[in-house]
């Protein structure tokens, strides 16, 4: 296929790419600098310098591509994640850049989009498990996940394959999080939201590339992405504190939650999240299945 790959150049790009170039795939990679395009160049893969805001550019671009991945990001720093404002590019590549990309490939006849997203979406379940028919909501800044995915079903409604990743928080060597991660842990602390026994979901970032490959193939829809083993934020953090060699870690109270914001009150939600129509949709199977195996190795690659 011929790909055009957006946000490239990030923590999922970075997985994503090697997977596509391998399984054959032809992928230009939209880049915003020079020196991301001298980075790519090794690879042998087309970094295209343009203004993907542009309907002109995106358009010319997009001629004679069979798929379109959207990676893009753009998060606050956690300084200004409580400020009003601080999520306006955020909501922005969610919103209407994303509504142009739509837009654009229902014009362009482009059929296929792969779209990653959060599974932070789901509403609190609780002990149950959650699957994609599981109630969603979202506040705030975080709606913007919700009205990201509304903009992909568009494009399955115009006849086209709109595919959404909803992806557990990404974990692995090469995320700028783990790494913060890793450090706070072996200062003895960790910095996460929600009670005790409330469940987390995650997806080590290897297993980003393959999901995406399988995504190219599976009927529109929306999917979680997640390993096989979420884990209860109690678990989380002895886990952790056990890989930094501690005997336990300091964690936010509970009245950090609400001061947190939308992004805050998301992350405390209690995910047991179910990868179950993703796998029995594709075949695809997470390469690292469990954070129990996957830490400890990310602790001992950031040594
Ligand atoms: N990280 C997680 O834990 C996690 C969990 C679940 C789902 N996801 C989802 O996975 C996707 C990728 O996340 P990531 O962790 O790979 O993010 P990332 O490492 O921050 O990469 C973000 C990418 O978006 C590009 N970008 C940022 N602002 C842009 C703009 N205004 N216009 C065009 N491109 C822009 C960046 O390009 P430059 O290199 O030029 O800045 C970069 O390629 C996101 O949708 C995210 O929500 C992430």
């Amino acid at each position: 296929m011929n790909i055009l790959l957006l946000g490239g150049t990030g923590t999922a790009g970075r997985s994503t790419l090697p997977v596509l170039l391998a399984a054959g795939h032809t992928v230009s990679v939209h880049v915003r600098s020079d020196l991301a395009a001298a980075r790519l160049q090794p690879l042998g893969v087309a970094a295209i310098r343009f203004d993907a805001e542009d309907p002109e550019a995106l358009r010319s671009v997009l001629r004679g591509q069979d798929a379109v991945i959207d990676h893009r990001v753009a998060l606050p720093p956690t300084s200004r994640s409580i400020l009003p404002g601080g999520w306006r590019s955020f909501q922005h590549l969610r919103g209407p850049a994303l509504g142009l990309l739509v837009d654009t490939m229902i014009e362009a006849g482009v059929p296929r989009l792969v779209r990653d997203l959060v599974t932070f979406v789901y509403e609190d379940g609780g002990d149950a498990w959650l699957d994609e028919a599981s109630p969603a909501s979202a506040r705030g800044a975080m709606a913007a996940n919700l009205l990201a995915e509304a903009h992909v079903s568009r494009l399955t409604a115009a006849g086209g394959e709109g595919v959404v990743l909803r992806c557990g928080l990404f974990y692995g060597p090469d995320d700028r999080m783990s790494v913060e991660t890793v450090r706070l842990a072996r200062r003895g602390a960790a910095l996460l939201l929600g009670s005790d026994a409330a469940w987390h979901s995650a997806l080590h970032t290897s297993d980003v590339g393959t999901a995406v490959l399988a995504a190219l193939e599976v009927p529109p829809g929306v999917y979680n992405v997640v390993d096989d083993e979420p884990l209860r934020r109690c678990e989380l953090v002895a886990l952790l504190a056990k890989s930094a060699g501690r005997r336990r870690l300091h964690r936010p109270p509970g009245l950090m939650v609400p001061l947190a914001g939308a992004a805050g009150r998301v992350q405390a939600r209690s995910h047991r999240i179910s990868n179950q129509r993703f796998r029995e949709a594709t075949g695809w199977r997470p390469r690292v299945s469990s954070r129990q195996d996957g830490w400890p190795a990310v602790f001992a690659a950031l040594r």
